[in-house]
């Protein structure tokens, strides 16, 4: 195999299996870890990092909606289909590659720093494979209800994914390789005696096999969530007749409110605090105005599609506080429906979602009746790098 630079590098992952250990219903790889599916925390490093060209999906037979649905609005369709075992569907991805160096990867492992892949493709310069390890730490034996022989653990590695490899060696490998499935590819290339370099592996890469290592992962991951705060502030002006739509409920009343959208100034508010939250901009850039989809648009349906860009994030919706400012209607008789309404929009709990209504005292624009005005604040917690 030559020592020429590796030029494209495909990072392909592997998502067929059922998960079976793990338990649950729905395959690992699919269900989601602090709001986001295990996969597409998975692809999500491969996808930032510059010295990666394409990422490719082997999933199994019948979890296209399931991977669709993970990896929405990601460019990595179309997904390839894997096999029985893990190395048939490695095979199935390698058939489906064309580029001169693979990084391969389990689903399972949804965390995987940037430097390990620079490590990876960095040794592919001077190597046909190699694999981030990690020593052995726990004392190893040999064993089943009973300890029957100790193994010297000095000199043994973990071997853990995204393995990478030249792909002309890896395809030579495997046509060479006689023996039952392997558990990875650097067992196949050492066999056909190739050399695979050992690059620092990182605790973060481990697999999640166990429910235990399941909720190692969420743990870990609450650790790394940091609480951010974001506010709203909206105005809309009394304007023909009523009812009015405020905190996402329709309520009596005499005049109505002007507006490009329903003017419902309570959910626009609790919007805009949620986009401020998670540092994603504000309710115009995202439905502009000027934009005639949005004209007598339900609020609801920005409120709702905020809480999903902000979930997309990784972040957790904690609480929504809301200051209504109007001399009228009076908003107390309303206050738990509009609670319960936002509550349903944003799907949390009712106890998640806070309404207040103050009037300015006669003073101002809301003092004197010329429209409501509402402020919020909403809480949640995000990773720190977002
Ligand atoms: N994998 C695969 N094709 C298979 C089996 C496994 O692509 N036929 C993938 C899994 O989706 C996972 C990785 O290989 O990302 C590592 O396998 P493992 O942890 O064993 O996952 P599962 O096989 O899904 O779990 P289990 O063995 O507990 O059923
Ligand atoms: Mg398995």
């Amino acid at each position: 195999m030559g020592k020429a630079r590796a030029v494209t590098v495909t990072a392909l992952i592997v998502a067929a299996g059922k998960g079976e250990r793990l338990g649950g219903g729905v395959p690992k790889q699919y269900r989601a870890l602090a709001g986001k599916p295990v996969l597409r925390w998975a692809v999500e490093p491969f996808l930032h990092h510059s010295a990666i060209k394409d990422i490719r999906v082997v999933i199994g037979g019948g979890q296209e909606q399931l991977a669709a649905e993970a990896l929405d609005g990601l460019p990595i369709q179309p997904f390839v289909t894997g096999g029985a075992e893990r190395a048939d569907s490695v095979r199935a991805g390698l058939a489906a590659t064309s580029s001169d160096a693979l990084l391969i990867h389990d689903a399972a492992r949804p965390f995987c720093p940037a430097a390990v892949i620079d490590r990876l493709v960095a040794s592919l310069e001077f190597h046909d494979g190699a694999a981030p390890v990690l020593p052995a730490g726990d004392t190893l034996a040999r064993g089943d209800t009973t300890i029957d022989a100790l193994v010297d653990r000095s000199g043994l590695l973990r071997v853990q994914t995204p393995q990478a490899f030249r792909a002309d060696a890896l395809r030579h490998a495997y046509a060479r390789w006689s023996g039952d499935a392997p558990t990875d590819e650097t067992t196949v290339l050492h066999a056909a005696g190739m050399t695979v370099a050992a690059v620092a592996g990182d605790p973060t890469l481990d697999k999640l096999t166990s429910p235990a290592d399941w909720t190692r992962a969420e743990q870990w991951l609450g650790g790394r969530l940091i609480p951010r705060t974001g506010m709203g502030f909206d105005v809309h002006a009394f304007a023909g007749e009523g009812p009015i739509m405020l905190g996402g409920i329709a309520i009596p009343h005499s005049r109505g409110l002007a507006g490009h959208s329903d003017a419902d100034v309570a959910l626009h508010a609790i919007t805009d605090a949620l986009l401020g939250a998670a540092g994603l901009g504000d309710i115009g850039e995202h439905f502009p105005p000027s934009d005639p989809q949005w004209k007598g648009a339900a609020s609801a349906l920005f409120l709702m599609h905020a809480a999903k860009l902000v979930r997309d994030k990784g972040a957790i919706l904690d609480h929504i506080d809301c200051t209504v400012i109007a001399e009228e209607p009076k908003v107390g008789p309303y206050r738990d429906g509009m609670r319960s309404r936002i509550a349903d929009i944003l799907k949390v709990d009712m106890s998640q979602v806070s309404i207040k209504a103050t009037t300015t005292e006669g003073l101002g624009f809301t003092g004197r009746r010329e429209g409501i005005a509402a402020q919020a604040v909403a809480s949640i917690r995000m990773a720190h790098h977002g």
